[in-house]
């Protein structure tokens, strides 16, 4: 794939603009012009929604909703465009995004750069012949006077033109926002969500899933998961970047301020994973992100308790080729251990039984 040939020379840009000119190239042309099928292996249906495969591109690659069709084609399973806010914001000060070669990681503090919700929806709008699952990341401005109104915003704007939406708590780089995960106000938030959402969409709604931090500390993992099942959403997705900075990174940006993700993160966010599984009891779809760099990481997110997953830190040191291979490993894996289907790999290696969580 080109994109794979031109990684060494983006490599050695700053990485905000090896980004920016990555997604003028995707926009000029520089995408496959199809897929191939995937395997009925990988094929999973959540939410009465049909997923080719299980293999989907994280929230801030896209952010403003430029390239959606282009990453499909680069076989994903689905894509997250967003975070979108209600109002265009420029973002923190640059630099703001640095590589961590040495750790395969990056941290970013970006603070939700973006057009605006209006911009993107614009542009979802204009999807001609949509080819494959794309879903929308909401989150709040940063100097917004009323937390909630502005995700409220978002689902009503966005509901009727995404397949899937995700309440975005959890980036580190907004102040206060991660606040929103508290047992009481991801209660009151999830329940405004869902109304507005009904008044939009009243039937086939796209589902609500919540995004949260890997930082959480025990007893408010214990809260959220209560808090999700009470609420009703429809599904986790977990996890974003974490503050934290483990003792095994090597790279001299590790110090930057800002969420870290990448083959660090991989652990911790699916040990989180796992333990969110078993506290809801395999009763709400789980989308298993952070350090995703193989088949076999993914399989390893998966029998843990998510049955779709996402990557964007891999893609960068890997290229867009990596989705292929991720498929191929995936496919050879649930093979060797015996799974016809991806779904009934998933929460394998969970000690509790599980009850299922597909379908709605
Ligand atoms: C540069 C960058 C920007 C990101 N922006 C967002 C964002 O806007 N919203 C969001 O929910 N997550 C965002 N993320 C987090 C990713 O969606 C994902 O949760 C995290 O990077 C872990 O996956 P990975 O290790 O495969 O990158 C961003 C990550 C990176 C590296």
């Amino acid at each position: 794939m080109l994109l794979d040939l031109a990684l060494p020379m983006l490599r050695r840009l700053p990485p905000e603009t090896a980004h920016r000119l990555t997604i003028r190239a995707l926009r000029s042309g520089f995408a496959p012009r199809r897929t191939r099928p995937d395997s009925p292996s990988l094929a999973i249906t959540l939410w009465g929604r049909q997923f080719p495969n299980p293999v989907g591109l994280a929230a801030g690659f896209d952010k403003n909703a430029e390239v959606p069709e282009q990453m499909l084609r680069f076989g994903f399973g689905f894509v997250e465009c967003g975070t979108m806010t209600p109002r265009p914001q420029a973002g923190n000060p640059r630099p703001r995004l640095f590589r961590l070669e040495e750790d395969e990681a990056l941290i970013n503090r970006l603070g939700f750069n973006n057009d605006g919700i209006a911009a993107g929806a614009v542009r979802l709008a204009a999807r001609r012949r949509p080819n494959g699952i794309v879903g929308a990341n909401i989150g709040k401005n940063r100097d917004t006077a009323d937390d909630i109104a502005d995700y409220v915003q978002g689902v009503t704007v966005l509901a009727p033109l995404a397949d899937y939406l995700v309440v975005n708590v959890s980036s580190p780089n907004t102040p206060g926002l991660r606040e929103l995960q508290r047992k009481s106000a991801v209660t009151a938030l999830i329940e405004r969500l869902m109304a507005a959402r009904a008044a939009v969409v009243p039937e086939n709604a796209p589902p609500l899933l919540l995004k949260i931090a890997p930082d959480l500390a025990p007893e408010d993992r214990v809260d959220l998961a209560h808090a999700a099942l009470a609420s009703h959403v429809d599904g986790l997705v977990i996890a974003n970047t974490t503050v934290a900075r483990p003792a095994s990174l090597r790279s001299p940006e590790a110090h930057e301020p800002g969420g870290l993700s990448g083959r660090p993160l991989r652990a911790p966010a699916t040990a989180l994973l796992g333990e969110m599984y078993r506290l809801t009891q395999g009763r709400l779809p789980i989308i298993g992100v952070g350090g995703i760099a193989s088949g076999a990481d993914a399989y390893e997110k998966i029998r843990a308790g998510a049955s779709l997953v996402q990557l964007y830190t891999a893609l960068v040191y890997h290229g867009p080729g990596l989705v292929l291979r991720i498929k191929r490993e995936l496919e050879a894996l649930l093979a060797r251990d015996g799974f016809t289907r991806l779904a009934e790999a998933v929460g394998s290696a969970a000690h509790s039984p599980r009850a299922p969580a597909h379908g709605r």
